[in-house]
């Protein structure tokens, strides 16, 4: 008699504790019609999500409480591995035996030190850099024109990872708990093209591709397939086609925020097309694409008039604050918007997200995981320095021309003074300048938090007054508010000298092409603003201005799609992926200027 009964109870007992979860899926899932299956595996990836957030944002506490330590801890791994390689053995890893011993006798370097390494690692040679065979050959996104390429290993990628995503998933479902519904994402991500090296390692840009397991957890609004069209256009149009089919799209994804804004221009071009094959319930014959691949997307839509004329009546109205006409219940957009996407951020919080979220996660470059953001809301961006992903130094600001300069570490730098980083990385990078100069601007715990400052190969310099990106930045949004009814889209900065017979008046000088919306001529008084702006912000660009040793800024305005068009170019001229490209903010490759100088309007 008791047997049974139990079985009943037990039975019973299961039957609620399925209620339960079906009740708290159900209520994540806010009425969206999709399967139960796809409901369910959703419902378990985020899950897991959250309890992996929360226990990487509690290592991230201990650590960053222990910062030197876990500073030196990821330092001596690394040499102790790395040890018996041609490097190691080269710099004698294995005699040393702190922090310490390691600054001491090994000396910074930069990208030369490593061209021809890397180019044996290339050619199959083992135990060059890195005990590990590297996983990828990674190319930087080259600013300067040249771009260089990188090791990247399992750990760089399993690091990235667990101190890089977790964190920022943790973070985010902290402080958007809107997150963790079971809305999906549109995810922008473009397949990168690969190549292989002469031992068969594969050459292509770091980005990690989002893996079979989001497609298996029915994250994304886009469908597999539809990641492997190789060409961006074609892939933009099915990403925006999916989401736009989706009316309870949760989050906006992409690496930088200049793909959500090329996103959104596209859509505003092409939202007709796209309205249509929402109506129609198929992909746009139009397109470009192989027919196994549209055969296997065309399975996935059905005609949808409701859904189209909805649409419609929004895309009518225009685009100012769109994203949230179109997907109501959008809670975030999830894309780095510091350093040289600052310009895209503003612009999409300001016109086509309008009243949507923005959260910056990482603060990383092909080098590895730099830090973490863990305060979104904050402005500008702040990111916590990783205290266990790569061991960190800071040349201060006022040393970069030095020879050798000395080195700070992380418990060693002060509030409110710039530094240049220096990293030791997982994977074959020793005490490695990268270029970026950060400021620290805060303490947590015993960890800097840090904000981006400037790249310094992206400086303005014709006379050794070196004006920075963001000194240029700051003085550009104030000119541009002086200006009624302009709105910046997108900008960049020649200096004569690179120019030519067509610069225009012989003291070197900066030249500048600007998008706007809102206008399409500036008179010379209002372009002059700019000059003054920046000789306001800037006491060495001024007195040399005075001096009459550096001429006046010229500044030029190009027609609408400008930019695109140029990135574009700069994408088809080199190997960068569309994922991870950066706009150049000083141009230094004439090509480049010349076909930009081929946009201008006025
Ligand atoms: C790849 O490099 C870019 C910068 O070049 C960085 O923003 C991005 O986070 C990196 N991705 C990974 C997976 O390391
Ligand atoms: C722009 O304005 C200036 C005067 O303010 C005028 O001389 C010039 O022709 C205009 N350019 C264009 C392209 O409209």
């Amino acid at each position: 008699m008791l047997i049974p009964l139990l079985g009943l109870a037990g039975l019973l007992a299961l039957g609620a504790a399925m209620l339960l979860l079906w009740r708290d899926v159900a209520w994540r899932a806010k009425g969206q019609r999709r399967s139960v299956g796809s409901l369910l595996s959703h419902y378990l990836a985020v899950k897991a999500a959250i309890w992996l957030g929360k226990r990487q944002c509690l290592r991230l506490e201990t650590d960053a409480q222990h910062a030197k330590q876990a500073q030196e801890e990821t330092l001596l791994k690394r040499l102790r591995k790395n040890a018996n390689t041609h490097y190691g053995r080269l710099h004698d890893f294995s005699s040393m035996k702190d922090c310490a011993a390691f600054r001491e006798r090994h000396p910074l370097t930069s990208y030369e030190d490593y061209r021809e390494l890397v180019s044996r690692v290339a050619s199959g040679e083992e135990g060059v850099l890195t005990a590990e065979r590297p996983s990828i050959l990674a190319l930087t996104s080259g600013t300067s024109g040249s771009s260089s390429m990188l090791l990247s290993t399992r750990d760089t990628s399993s690091e990235f990872f667990l101190q890089g995503v977790a964190v920022c998933l943790g973070t985010m479902h902290r402080a958007f708990p809107a997150t963790q519904s079971l809305q999906r994402t549109l995810k922008l991500f473009y397949r990168p093209s690969w190549h292989l090296s002469e031992a068969g390692i594969p050459i292509g840009p770091n980005s990690s591709s989002p893996g079979t397991l989001h497609h298996l957890f029915n994250l994304y609004t886009t469908p597999e397939s539809a990641f492997q069209v190789p060409t961006e256009p074609e892939a933009l149009y099915l990403h925006l086609l999916f989401a736009l089919k989706d009316p309870s799209v949760g989050t906006l994804e992409s690496n930088f925020a200049s793909t959500i804004y090329y996103a959104f221009c596209t859509l505003q071009e092409r939202w007709q097309e796209l309205v249509e094959d929402v109506e129609r319930g198929r992909v746009n014959p139009g397109l470009d694409i192989e027919e196994v691949v549209r055969h296997s997307l065309d399975a996935w839509l059905r005609p949808d008039r409701h859904r189209a004329a909805q649409l419609r009546a929004q895309l009518e109205q225009g685009f100012q604050g769109i994203a949230r006409r179109l997907w109501p219940r959008l809670n975030l957009v999830l894309a780095v918007d510091s350093g040289s996407n600052q310009v895209y951020g503003e612009r999409l919080r300001e016109y086509y997200c309008q009243g949507v979220s923005f959260y910056s996660p990482f603060y990383a470059a092909t080098e590895g995981l730099i830090g973490v953001n863990l305060w979104p809301e904050r402005e500008p961006r702040q990111y916590l320095l990783c205290p266990r992903s790569m061991l960190c130094e800071f040349i201060p600001e006022g040393s970069l021309e030095e020879e050798h300069p000395a080195t700070l570490l992380m418990d060693q730098v002060k509030v409110g003074e710039c530094y240049e980083l220096a990293v030791t990385n997982a994977a074959g990078l020793y005490r490695y300048r990268i270029g970026d100069v950060v400021k620290v601007v805060e303490f947590h715990k015993q960890c800097p938090i840090v904000e981006f400052q400037y790249r310094r190969g992206q400086m303005l310099n014709v006379r050794g007054e070196k004006v920075t990106e963001q000194l240029f930045y700051g003085a550009l949004r104030r000119a541009v508010a002086l200006w009624p009814g302009a709105q910046l889209v997108d900008y960049c900065c020649a200096e004569s000298g690179i120019l030519g017979p067509s610069s225009g008046g012989s003291d070197p000088h900066y030249q500048v092409f600007l998008e706007l919306k809102g206008v399409r001529n500036l008179t010379e008084e209002q372009r002059y603003k700019l000059d003054h702006c920046l000789q306001e912000d800037s006491a060495v660009y001024k007195s040399f201005r005075l001096k009459g040793s550096i001429g006046p800024m010229r500044v030029q305005l190009v027609g609408g799609g400008a930019f695109r068009d140029l990135r574009a170019r700069m994408l088809s001229s080199s190997h960068v992926s569309p994922n991870t490209l950066k706009m150049h903010r000083v141009l230094r490759q004439r090509e480049l200027v010349g076909f930009i100088q081929g946009k201008i309007i006025s």
